[in-house]
């Protein structure tokens, strides 16, 4: 695996492969990489010859700067966990190569609506940073497709109305959550929980199938299931932020009649932040 912390030496190598006729396929990443971005370097390798995966800490989109500085970083594990899988090149940039003048001072991609609820309402500014960030990152390597986990809902709906939006050539690619054995859905977030918070944690996730099963058997008010859900969240220990079910299509709060559905959640256990959803089709 080569690795390159410069956008000159990175683009050159990715405009070779491309001119041998190669496709390329990207994984942007913060590190700390565990089994779920693995999964998303296994399912680049199907859909491009070359597959570029980059870690960046990415301070634009974290909304608490103690947050952004507590990140943790395994670098030295990473590299070994990405030649294992095969990756070709890894992009490692410094802040000052991303954001030479400082991120404030940086051009923004904004993606309107979609990035102001749900996880947006509560971290301002950050789906912002996201879009910024990989917007960058795309025109550094030209992928022709990128790849992102699905456990991160509206970050994928963010980035694909992005690249929809500004007409980026690259196809996104959304990767299924890898789970724990008890249903915890994998997060570098996850090494914040201690011993007992880990075992309660898989709540989250038993909480949002039951929703869908009382939503697919039909006979309760989504309002209903999102407050029970709630109750059972905080009875856990955990303090929700939300737990709401929304329009697969556009995250807008589902009505009676969405049969396309999405039930997303997100809320604190201790120091970690969790975030799951699930879908499910009335139709
Ligand atoms: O999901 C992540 O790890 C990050 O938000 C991303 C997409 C790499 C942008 O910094």
């Amino acid at each position: 695996m080569q690795r390159f912390e410069r956008v000159g030496e990175i683009r050159q190598q990715v405009d070779e492969w491309r001119m041998s006729g190669e496709r390329i396929a990207f994984v942007p990443t913060m590190g700390n990489l565990h089994r779920g971005h693995l999964r998303l370097v296994e399912q680049a390798h199907q859909h491009g010859q070359r597959t570029v995966v980059s870690i960046f800490v990415n301070p634009m989109q974290f909304n608490d700067q103690d947050d952004y500085a507590a990140y943790p970083s395994t670098l030295t594990q990473d590299c070994e966990k990405l030649v294992e899988a095969g990756v070709d090149a890894l992009f490692l940039p410094s802040v000052a190569v991303i954001y030479p003048d400082g991120y404030q001072q940086n051009s923004q991609v904004v993606v309107p609506g979609l990035s102001d609820i749900l996880c947006g309402a509560y971290r301002p500014g950050h789906f912002t940073g996201v879009a910024t960030v990989v917007a960058k990152l795309f025109n550094i390597v030209l992928p022709n497709v990128a790849l992102f986990g699905e456990k991160d809902f509206q970050q994928l709906m963010v980035i694909r109305r992005m690249v929809d939006e500004l007409c980026f050539p690259v196809k996104i690619i959304g990767v299924p959550t890898e789970r724990e054995h008890d249903g915890l859905a994998m997060s570098s977030r996850n090494g914040y929980l201690n011993v007992d918070e880990r075992q309660r944690a898989a709540l989250l996730y038993r909480l949002l199938k039951e929703a869908r099963s009382q939503l697919l058997a039909g006979n309760v008010k989504i309002a209903a299931v999102e407050a029970q859900a709630r109750q059972a969240l905080e009875a856990g220990g955990f303090r929700p932020e939300y737990f709401s079910v929304r329009n697969a299509g556009d995250l807008s709060p589902a009505t009676a009649k969405t049969q396309d559905l999405v039930i997303v959640a997100a809320a604190w256990l201790g120091k970690a932040r969790l975030i799951d959803n699930i879908c499910l089709n009335l139709g």
